[in-house]
């Protein structure tokens, strides 16, 4: 539909990701699981963190807030995979196309910065231990996530104006399950080429560049533990992979979807869905599971709650 030149697109046609019944089925019981478990594990975090005085550090509270950026992450995607996943045109308007864009990059932006204040707060606790409780203090913390927030707006808004006002005239075939500026500029009838460098260049270099900085400084906090006392070595080590592994599994599907020249349908699919579903629901279990005071905390919490309702 609207092949016609110079007739304006008001919808976009998003991707189903399969044909086939059975597999429909089976991603729809398998996406439902794990955005359930996405809310509960998140919500539980979140929970744990205010509710227990214990766990009034800054470490604990920039967790609480990746949490809620995780669930807004994949809420800005993933219901909307479910519900298409049995319809038969996936059909996305022009407006909500463009609001989904704009909230997959305010949350995605502002995720980079809580996972590099989260960096910042390990740096400070192990390098700089003396000066810890008078730089991450709760002004700090309170600093930092408002700075998330405003830079991941202004990340969004700064590709966002470029989209906008792009005539769309053609082919509305979004090639994707979800809206992407990658993927809508594709869709524009005009010559894109400066644009896709804008994206490449916003969304591409910064995550790049973001994750090998992280990297750098993991390794740099890991040399100077090792340095350092033998006695809280062990606990450190669980911490610092913790917070790399999530790093790891959040950078690298961003680094593809925008930097690597030769997307692939099958292999774009994959990684936004490791992006929308796989890490959101990791980032609880990574933390908890592996955190002691958060396992002792949320057990308190559990008591507690019991206790009230008996
Ligand atoms: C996020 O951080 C702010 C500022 O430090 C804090 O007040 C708030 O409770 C945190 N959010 C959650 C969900 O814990």
């Amino acid at each position: 539909m609207d092949q016609v030149n110079g007739s304006v697109v008001t919808e976009f046609v998003l991707l189903g990701l399969t044909q086939s019944l059975g597999m429909q089925v089976f991603l729809f019981l398998f996406f439902s699981l794990f955005y359930v478990g996405i809310i509960l594990g998140n919500l539980f975090i979140m929970l744990t963190v205010i509710f227990d005085s214990h766990l009034h550090s800054p470490m604990y509270i920039l967790l609480a807030n990746l949490s809620f950026i995780d669930l807004g992450l994949s809420s800005t995607t993933v219901p909307r995979m479910i519900s298409d996943l049995f319809s038969s045109c996936k059909i996305i308007s022009f407006h909500n196309c463009m609001i989904q864009m704009f909230f997959i990059h305010v949350m995605g932006g502002a995720e980079l910065v809580v996972l590099i204040a989260m960096a910042y707060d390990r740096y400070t606790a192990i390098c700089k231990p003396l000066h810890y409780l008078t730089t991450m203090n709760p002004k700090m913390c309170m600093l930092l996530i408002v700075a998330a927030w405003i830079i991941g707006v202004v990340h969004a808004v700064s590709q966002f104006v470029f989209v906008i006002n792009l005539p769309f005239c053609g082919p509305n075939n979004m090639g994707s399950f979800y809206c992407d500026f990658p993927r809508v500029i594709k869709l524009a009838c005009m010559d894109t080429y400066s644009l896709e460098f804008v994206v490449t260049a916003n969304s591409g270099f910064i995550s790049m560049g973001t994750f090998f900085f992280l990297i750098v400084s993991y390794i740099f906090i890991l040399i100077t533990v090792r340095q350092h006392s033998a006695k809280n070595l062990s606990k450190a080590f669980i911490t610092l992979s913790a917070h790399i592994t999530v790093v790891v599994l959040f950078f690298t599907p961003c680094m593809f979807l925008y930097v690597w020249p030769f997307p692939t349908k099958s292999m774009d699919k994959f990684f936004a869905i490791v992006d929308f579903v796989i890490t959101p629901l990791l980032n609880p279990a990574i933390y908890t599971l592996r955190n002691r005071d958060m396992k002792v905390a949320m057990r308190r919490l559990i008591r507690q709650v019991v206790n009230i309702r008996k």
